[in-house]
């Protein structure tokens, strides 16, 4: 049997197990997926070869961590400087991120041109350099000044709280915490409702909640949706990678959204 499982801290909340273990168990694939609880992210690699893993998935705070540590990074991963998937080859870990095009699967439905991303951290820069390589032009908006450094450099037009001036946007994306844990919003209402009303799609990476941004949009009439499909679509691709891509994507996807109503 091939072991997997996802390292964070925390993961108890983390309904990546559910996901895969259905599918392993539909596909005939002999797996099983666990969740680890990783306080040391500079330990990823010891814990993952002191266990026999064959892939994993790694949540907050390592996916820093996991692209330092990993031998191959592929894709859009080498760009963010933070991957969310290992799958072992030959005592070689390969690595992945799979949230970027994950969340672009669950986006693509929608029609939009102009995007603002809520916040600036890893999964913010993960979505804000796929969608740069699909030829959008995303603006930034975070709270602080710091995490925004690293859009700057590579040419987005990024604005903190203070400094932001309205402009129209097709599609806003709530990439931060905020609504997690707590009831806030990813910005200031003063700047957040103007945004909004202007505004045709409304998207959270937070997933099963309605987040207070959620809400807004619902409140103003626009489409949403929260973080549920990105997390499918990331899942689907890290299990392609999990099972070195010998199962049909189609088959997949249809197991993979059954796994998700259980
Ligand atoms: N659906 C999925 O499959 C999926 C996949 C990956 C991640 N996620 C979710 O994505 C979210 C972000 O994860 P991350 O790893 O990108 O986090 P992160 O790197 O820690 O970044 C957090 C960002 O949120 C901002 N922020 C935090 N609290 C805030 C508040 N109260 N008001 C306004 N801004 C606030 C921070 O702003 P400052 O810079 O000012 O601190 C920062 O920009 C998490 O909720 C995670 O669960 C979902």
């Amino acid at each position: 049997m091939k072991l997997y499982a996802i390292f964070g801290n925390p993961v108890a909340h983390s309904i990546s197990p559910k996901m895969h273990n259905y599918l392993f168990q539909k596909l005939g694939f002999d797996g099983c997926y666990t969740k680890i609880v990783v306080e040391d992210g500079a330990k990823l690699k010891e814990r993952f070869f002191d266990l026999s893993l064959k892939g994993i998935n790694i949540t907050v705070p390592h996916k820093e961590w996991a692209y330092k540590l990993a031998d191959e990074v592929y894709g859009i991963a080498k760009e963010v400087e933070a991957v969310n998937t290992w799958y072992e080859k030959n005592g070689k870990i390969y690595a992945y991120n799979t949230d970027a095009p994950g969340f672009y699967e669950s986006i693509k439905e929608y029609a939009f041109e102009n995007i603002l991303i809520l916040g600036a951290g890893g999964t913010a820069k993960a979505i804000a350099l796929y969608l740069k390589e699909k030829g959008y032009n995303p603006h930034i908006l975070n709270r602080s000044a710091g995490r925004l450094q690293f859009f700057k450099e590579r040419g987005f037009i990024c604005y903190t709280w203070d400094e932001f001036e309205q402009e129209k946007y097709d599609l806003i994306i709530n990439t931060t915490s905020a609504g997690l844990k707590d009831e806030a919003l990813p910005a200031p209402q003063k700047i957040l409702k103007p945004l909004m009303q202007e505004a045709k799609y409304a998207v959270d990476v937070i997933y099963n909640k309605l987040t207070p941004f959620l809400a807004l949009a619902r409140e103003l009439g626009l489409t949403y949706k929260d973080g549920t499909q990105m997390l499918l679509y990331q899942g689907i691709l890290a299990f392609e990678i999990f099972t070195d891509f010998s199962f049909n994507k189609e088959e997949i996807t249809r197991v993979a959204k059954e796994a998700l109503t259980l």
